[in-house]
């Protein structure tokens, strides 16, 4: 039985089924990632064609209701990309040809699979980024709040990793919170990126149809059109690229954190803890409850952060214009998005249900903590900071000094003035381009 290929550019010949396998790759099961923005382009696309006359005025609603059917079909994940069709594009095209004909024919007037896969990757990727910078504000939201509830519970901050000079879980939770706010400044450039209009670039090199650009974008929502058609193809990469950089940023905060938790659960330090049932066992130790889940936090975020190099080294050099290999980005990314996501969700469930110690620094291992304060208190009462220093390192070395523990700490950011509202105001500021106040799914 010979199989039956639905090809957009079939032009009377079959092409190995090896090649075919090989080409096509995962893009039918990628691709319904990107058939919803697929069907978005083309009901944008088809009223723009309607309006400079490419379709009549009453095929115009026979399109866009067919369009809305499958948009529902895809929505009750009804819909699937069959064997011998090559990708999402042909799919919704042979969809429309099969109901409606010749006029199904007629959509792709002026406009090619690389300006469509170009706009569905804009509106999935836009999309993606304003899910993480929801979920990415909510993980922030958190550790706001634990740090003013932590933020009288001391312990020992390390440098070398060596007891140094006292911090707080106050600082800890804040220090992750404020370094968010440097993702999502990565973030917002990689949304700014993503929010522009591609279509009618078409195979890369625009069409001598007149086609109304500015009235795609509006439709598509995009804040601006990519205006030179090359530039546009050229985005293709830049845009997973800039993403790419965004989840791996948000990912090396979170494997530190991780870092420090797996470290912090060590029955060495015991500075924090869980309940049991989220924790996981050893199948030969009766009394373990191991950080797994920080542990694949951990591993899964370090190897997030090979992704913009992965998108770097497979699109460098290309030549310009459309390159088949730009298809293989999608294997990367998407699955990076669906990753990143459970990272921050599972660090917001876990967080949130962390406990901590109280007391730590009482003790005596943690006695030289306060040798800086000693030194500094015997500067304000008049003693110059290098002989208050000689004496204090005197003491520690033959085994005298007394610590005083209490702490006088008052300057922006630090353990006695935690400064969150500032930090607070400063990412309000950094997600304002995300809109999430209008936008609450
Ligand atoms: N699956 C293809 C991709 O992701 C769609 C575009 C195909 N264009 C082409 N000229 N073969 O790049």
């Amino acid at each position: 039985m010979t199989q039956q290929h639905n090809k957009l550019w079939d032009k009377g010949f079959e092409p190995d089924q090896m090649i075919e396998e090989f080409t096509v790759g995962n893009d039918r099961a990628l691709d319904l990632e990107l058939a919803k923005y697929d069907v978005e382009g083309s009901m944008a696309h088809v009223t723009m064609l309607e309006s400079i006359g490419l379709i009549s005025a009453d095929e115009l609603p026979v399109l866009l209701e067919s369009l809305s059917d499958i948009a529902a079909a895809i929505d009750r994940g009804e819909f699937e990309i069959e064997p011998g069709v090559e990708d999402v594009h042909s799919q919704v095209e042979l969809l429309l040809t099969r109901r409606l004909g010749d006029l199904g024919k007629k959509i792709h007037s002026g406009r090619s699979r690389n300006d469509q896969v170009l706009v569905d990757l804009k509106l999935f990727t836009r999309q993606k980024l304003l899910d993480l910078a929801r979920d990415t504000s909510r993980l922030f939201n958190l550790l706001i709040e634990r740090s003013n509830e932590f933020k009288d519970y001391l312990m020992p901050g390390y440098t070398h990793l060596q007891v140094a000079m006292p911090s707080s879980f106050g600082l800890w939770f804040g220090a992750y919170a404020e370094s968010l706010v440097d993702d999502v400044t990565l973030l917002a450039a990689a949304y700014n990126i993503a929010d522009q209009n591609p279509l009618g670039s078409a195979a890369g090199y625009g069409s001598s149809f007149p086609l109304d650009r500015e009235m795609t974008t509006r439709l598509l929502g995009f804040h601006t059109m990519h205006y030179n058609v090359v530039a546009a193809q050229m985005s293709r990469g830049k845009t997973e690229r800039a993403a790419a950089v965004a989840i791996a940023a948000i990912a090396s905060t979170l494997s530190r954190l991780a870092m420090d938790v797996c470290m912090w659960m060590c029955q060495n330090f015991a500075f924090v803890s869980f309940p049991d049932n989220l924790t996981t066992g050893s199948s030969i130790m009766p009394h373990k409850k191991n950080p797994d889940v920080f542990e694949i936090m951990r591993g899964k975020c370090n190897r997030l952060q090979s992704i913009p190099n992965e998108l770097t080294i497979l699109t460098a050099n290309l030549p310009l214009g459309y390159n088949r290999d730009l298809q293989l980005m999608k294997d990367i990314l998407f699955p990076a998005f669906k990753e990143i996501s459970q990272c921050v969700s599972m660090a917001i469930f876990m967080l949130g249900k962390m406990s901590v110690k109280q007391n730590i620094l009482d003790d005596p291992r943690y006695d030289y903590l306060f040798t800086v304060e000693e030194v500094n208190r015997r500067v304000l009462a008049g003693t110059p900071f290098r002989e208050a220093y000689r004496q204090v390192g005197m003491e520690v070395q033959n085994g005298t000094f007394k610590p005083d523990r209490t702490l006088h700490h008052t300057h922006a950011g630090s353990i006695g003035n935690l400064s969150l509202n500032e930090i607070a105001m400063k990412m309000r500021n950094t997600l304002a381009p995300f809109r999430l106040e209008d936008d609450p799914s």
